[in-house]
């Protein structure tokens, strides 16, 4: 691995980071147009297939990973937990009345009376609190499970996450968001953006390095490394420790601001989860 980094180190001292400035929009922007002029030939809303947008032949292998989903065990387990009564004779469904035409699409949100982003896993148990039951563990199992239930029946909506302007909070969230996404970190010194934006489309090891926008429309994913679900800070500490950096704990402050600045960088992309990734 380290070699592996050091080699890409190269290629982003020539080309520096592209961090972007500016109010979120025209962050979003001159993000958004970057990965279109780097892939001319990918049209913006397949960015929501992740790496497979960017490369044919792993695309092909992909395809027929999908003819026979590894996460359809996932959908029909987390349908099954998602309406199984609390202690209380509540359910889920008591938390999030429109669930059959799709939720996650709300999710990451700001939320101005709790001054937090709340996410899509957080609100799954916040709603288990607000019913006396004990929260879930993140990265795995039954709470992504739950995750995929939900991700499934938002599928087609698109995303469209907010930063009002007239909100200092959310914008701080944004900004701290998108500070973690630049700042180099670890003992390797890279960011983000070393990878995703700046080495986006060439080789770590035999991996290919996958653009950032769209990264969130397929979660939670069936990693086949991983043999299982698994929710989108999972990825995010992954990728920290694979670093050598701290990774922060699932549904920190630090990860849903994260998670918030991403997902605003792919609005316009459909959502697709949950997904399989080799
Ligand atoms: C050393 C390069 C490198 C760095 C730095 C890096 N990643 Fe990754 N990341 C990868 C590779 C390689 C993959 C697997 C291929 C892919 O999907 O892009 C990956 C996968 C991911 C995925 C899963 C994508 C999917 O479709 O399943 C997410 C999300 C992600 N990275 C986010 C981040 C975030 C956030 C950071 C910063 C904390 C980060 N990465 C830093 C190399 C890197």
């Amino acid at each position: 691995m380290r070699a592996a980094v050091i080699a890409l180190l190269g290629a982003s001292l020539v080309l520096g980071l592209g961090v972007v400035r500016g109010a979120p929009e025209d962050d979003q922007r001159a993000f958004q147009d970057f990965y279109k002029q780097r892939f001319p030939d990918t049209p913006f809303e397949d960015f929501a297939n992740g790496l497979y947008s960017i490369d044919k032949s792993r695309r092909e292998e992909w395809e027929q990973m999908e003819e026979f989903p590894p996460y359809e065990f996932d959908i029909d387990a987390g349908e099954e937990l998602f309406h199984e009564p609390f202690a209380n004779g509540k359910s889920y469904a008591d938390c999030f009345p429109d669930y059959e035409s799709g939720v996650r699409q709300n999710y990451p949100h700001w939320d101005p009376e709790r001054g937090e982003v709340v996410t899509m896993e957080w609100a799954i148990n916040l709603c288990r609190e607000r019913h006396g039951e004990k929260p879930l563990k993140y990265y795995r199992g039954p709470l992504a499970q739950i995750s995929a239930y939900l991700a499934y029946l938002s599928r087609g909506h698109v995303i469209d996450v907010k930063v009002p302007d007239d909100d200092s909070g959310a914008l701080a969230a944004y900004e701290e968001g998108k500070k973690h996404y630049y700042a180099r970190r670890g003992q390797l010194n890279f960011a983000c953006a070393s990878c995703h934006v700046d080495a986006v489309g060439r080789l770590l090891r035999a991996e290919l390095i996958g653009p950032a926008v769209g990264q969130v429309s397929h979660f939670p994913v069936f990693r086949k490394t991983w043999r299982e679900i698994t929710t989108l800070h999972r990825s995010y500490a992954a990728c920290s420790r694979q670093l050598r950096a701290a990774s922060f704990g699932p549904q920190s402050r630090e990860y849903r601001n994260l998670e918030y600045f991403h997902s605003y960088m792919s609005n316009g992309i459909p959502l697709n989860g949950p997904g399989s990734r080799h």
